[in-house]
């Protein structure tokens, strides 16, 4: 049974009759621009056909009360008195706390949750469920959707409820993504174009099974260390650096503080270059500047590990990968290669093999579909 499914025929089983609505928001995968998103840049992620649903039904109350199916787990809250807890449903109360301090009025609903995002892989099944909550509170309290401010809010959430300091670019694309199309964004304005991925490359996500969460402090270090950069060459964020003028001007800068900038500056060029790539559909050049991603991530930006740089090394010498990278915050997680459409299913049993007799761990690989973004649906009868 599919998790739409599951969600719905569970909602009948615990309420004895159907959902009134059911929503759906999408994990992603980043295709390029990493870490660029808190300094006012680029990115290019992709929205996957994993998703987080919910089926639900308005309450008179102003209570929400939510099974989780996956996590066996009910939690119950009221929208007068939210109180900071711990576990999934703090990104619940997160959405709701960050509408209401909007000035949102909220409507009470209940409902079941269900995913098939892989939870602390680096998809973003946070952002997942944030996005969610955020359509089934607004398409109960009768607020049209927005997808730029829902994802504001849903990452203010995360932010100061949760206490992730996450950007913008996971919301942003589970909130605004289309079928077939990688979202372009532009971190600073949310403008954003939908890029179509060429036909015949596969997207394919491999899961180191490393991890390292992102509260670690190695992602706010990450994150001081371009303010730091951006307070140097006197610009409000590593976005108005250009390499010229790193070059020219950053020589001043600590090492490890010029090779963080760096990383975000060159990345910066690689997105908009990766855009126009993936325009042209010229496969060889997208994965060309994954690979350069990966070398400026690992050797200037320092967020991989030794399993995210083995697993890219085995993808990119498989016959049909184009191109190979870390994706998402790094220090564990997964990597993603772009593949030759006809060769994918080789490619994921030959890396997953190369990568266990190398580290002894099994990865999961995901071939991807590009998906929509969060979506809702009125149920009949
Ligand atoms: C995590 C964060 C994002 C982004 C990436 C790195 O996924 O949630 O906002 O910073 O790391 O690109």
């Amino acid at each position: 049974m599919d998790t739409r499914t599951a969600a719905i025929f569970s909602f009948s089983n615990e309420f004895g009759s159907s959902p009134d609505l059911i929503v759906r928001a999408p994990g992603r995968v980043n295709l390029i621009g990493e870490h660029t998103d808190y300094n006012d840049g680029f990115v290019l992620p992709m929205a996957i056909d994993r998703a987080v649903w919910i089926a639900l039904r308005p309450r008179p109350d102003r209570r929400v009360r939510v099974h989780a199916l996956e996590m066996r787990e009910t939690v119950e809250f009221r929208l007068d008195d939210l109180q900071k807890g711990s576990g999934w449903a703090e990104y619940l109360k997160g959405v709701a706390w960050a509408l209401q301090e909007e000035g949102l009025h909220l409507q009470g609903w209940e409902g079941i949750l269900s995913g098939d995002v892989p939870r602390g892989a680096g998809l973003s099944s946070s952002a997942a469920v944030e996005v969610a909550a955020a359509r089934a509170f607004y398409a109960l309290s009768g607020l049209d959707w927005e997808a730029g401010r829902a994802a504001r809010l849903a990452q203010k959430a995360e932010n100061q409820w949760v206490g992730v300091n996450c950007g913008i670019m996971d919301q942003m694309v589970s909130a605004a993504a289309v079928e077939g199309h990688a979202l372009f964004l532009d971190c600073r304005t949310l403008d954003y174009e939908h890029v179509p991925l060429p036909a015949g490359l596969a997207v394919v996500v491999l899961d180191t099974s490393t991890r390292r969460g992102l509260v670690d402090s190695a992602y706010n270090e990450r994150r001081a260390q371009c303010e730091a950069a951006a307070r140097h060459f006197g610009v409000k964020a590593l976005r108005d650096v250009s390499m010229d003028r790193l070059e020219v001007d950053g020589q001043h800068l600590p090492p490890v503080v010029l090779r963080r900038a760096r990383h975000i500056v060159s990345e910066n060029e690689r997105v908009l270059q990766a855009v126009q790539a993936m325009r042209a559909g010229d496969a060889i050049q997208l994965g060309k500047l994954f690979n350069a991603s990966h070398a400026s991530l690992r050797d200037d930006f320092e967020v991989t590990n030794e399993a995210l740089n083995w697993m890219v090394e085995i993808a990119q010498s498989q016959p049909g990968c184009y191109g190979a990278r870390m994706t998402g915050a790094g220090f564990g997680g997964c990597a993603v290669a772009l593949v030759d459409e006809k060769s994918s299913g080789e490619f994921a049993s030959a890396v997953g093999a190369a990568y266990k007799a190398r580290s002894g761990l099994d990865a999961a690989v995901y071939v991807c579909k590009p998906s929509a973004g969060g979506s809702v649906e009125q149920i009949a009868g």
